[in-house]
């Protein structure tokens, strides 16, 4: 099978590896690959999705794997279809649910998926009107802000104060990420255990992946700005009441999508969070979470395109995802800086050395320049580094030698390193 994937980080990284080990596979072509993987496959350029579409007829490709947020957003998915071409990822109207926080709260108000209390705010007499009222109802120390559009994993802010949080309003009102933040959402802050809960659906069926989990602050002790991830693993240790919560949620949510006549086969990714009162939704993700998938992808044992496939023929009734039994992490290495100004342009002296020394670890490449044979930092997220073992990772990650690196050293319950 010729199978074209969509994308440029870690997570298209580990995709590609898993569709490497598929016997089903026949060539593999790259679309806006990474520069530290673009030499696995046969890259095809394109002017728009139309012309990527005539290229996909021509080469002959059956299925294309879309990572990202973005080009699912902007309708790739209803285009490559428009050529009968089969995708993995949601089309542009569904997945509004990742690239708009208040088309997603309006679809789980619709369908009765607990989530927790919101306001719309759209101007600056909102900030005095119904911000203000908001806060004085639920009378919160903490206070969650979320601009609707897709802001790169960096539009959701935690506030601890009145204050800051009617400034930074005002400055994303503003347009500090242009559209996407010219509406914001406000939401009561919910504490608990956070999941990531990752499934394939087919228009018909919600299949899900091993609960996992990321970290999302920046800095150990979970404090600093909120990331993309800086670490993740699974499988969870729940108890059969969460999971009896989470196999409601999923019914609730397939019979969701089943009933907006959802005809699309991609991933769907429900950030929950397990708070006093239940399970709630924190946000929706239609693509698989970076970095919970690097992890997820570890403990696959099934044939991961073979799964793909199925999704997008709608078969997945057919499909029994098999686990490895140990336990499944990721560990991010970043660029001091990450997430507001990484730095970039280290090199990255002694990866294969490091690899050698420690072949359990699977090196994944999130922003790596690679030119004359050496490879360097290009940007927030650097590496993954998977493993079943926790404290191996966190050898490699110390003895990597690059000049800005920064990784959280408090993850997987493992003492600080
Ligand atoms: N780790 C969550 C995300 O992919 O945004």
């Amino acid at each position: 099978m010729n199978i074209l994937l969509f994308g440029a980080g870690a997570r298209e990284h580990v995709i590609l590896a898993k569709l490497h080990e598929s016997k089903l596979l026949s060539r593999l072509f790259l679309a806006n690959p990474g520069d530290g993987f673009k030499r696995l496959g046969e890259i095809i350029e394109f002017i728009d999705y139309y012309d990527l579409g005539k290229k996909c007829v021509e080469r002959k490709i059956e299925l294309v794997i879309i990572g990202p947020e973005e080009p699912l957003a902007e309708g790739i998915v209803d285009v490559l279809n428009s050529f009968g071409i089969k995708t993995i990822g949601a089309n542009k109207h569904f997945s509004k649910l990742e690239s708009s926080k208040i088309f997603a709260k309006q679809f789980m108000q619709k369908y009765n998926i607990p989530t927790s209390p919101f306001e719309i705010i759209e101007s600056y007499q909102d900030i005095e009107t119904k911000f203000i009222e908001f806060v004085d109802k639920y009378k919160e120390k903490k206070i969650v802000l979320k601009a609707d559009g897709l802001c790169k994993g960096k539009g959701v802010f935690i506030c601890d104060d009145i204050k800051f949080a009617k400034d930074k309003l005002k400055k994303l009102l503003d347009g500090e990420f242009d559209k996407a933040s010219k509406k914001v959402i406000v939401e009561k802050y919910q504490e608990g255990e956070e999941i990531s809960l990752i499934c394939l659906f087919d228009g018909k069926i919600l299949l899900p992946f091993l609960p996992s989990r990321d970290y999302k602050r920046a800095y150990d002790g979970n404090i600093g700005p909120n990331t993309g991830g800086m670490g993740a693993y699974c499988p969870l240790k729940l108890s059969n009441d969460v999971k009896k919560q989470i196999s409601q949620y999923l019914i609730k949510l397939q019979n969701a999508l089943i009933n907006e006549k959802a005809n699309f086969s991609g991933f769907i990714y429900s950030g929950l969070i397990i708070t006093k009162e239940g399970l709630k939704v924190l946000e929706y993700n239609m693509r698989p979470g970076d970095p919970e998938i690097q992890a997820l992808l570890t403990a696959l044992k099934s044939d991961f395109l073979n799964i793909l496939y199925k999704a997008s023929e709608k078969r997945l009734d057919e499909v029994n995802l098999n686990w490895e039994n140990n336990s499944s992490y990721c560990l991010v290495v970043a660029s001091e800086g990450y997430p507001q100004n990484p730095k970039f342009g280290d090199e990255i002296v002694n990866l294969d050395k490091l690899k050698q020394k420690y072949p359990d670890v699977c090196v994944y490449y999130a922003n790596v320049l690679k030119k004359d044979k050496k490879i360097y930092s290009n940007g927030g997220r650097v590496l993954s580094l998977c493993s079943h073992n926790a404290y191996i990772l966190y050898k490699f990650a110390e003895e990597l030698d690059f000049k800005n690196k920064f990784y959280r050293k408090d993850l997987f319950g493992l003492k600080s390193f």
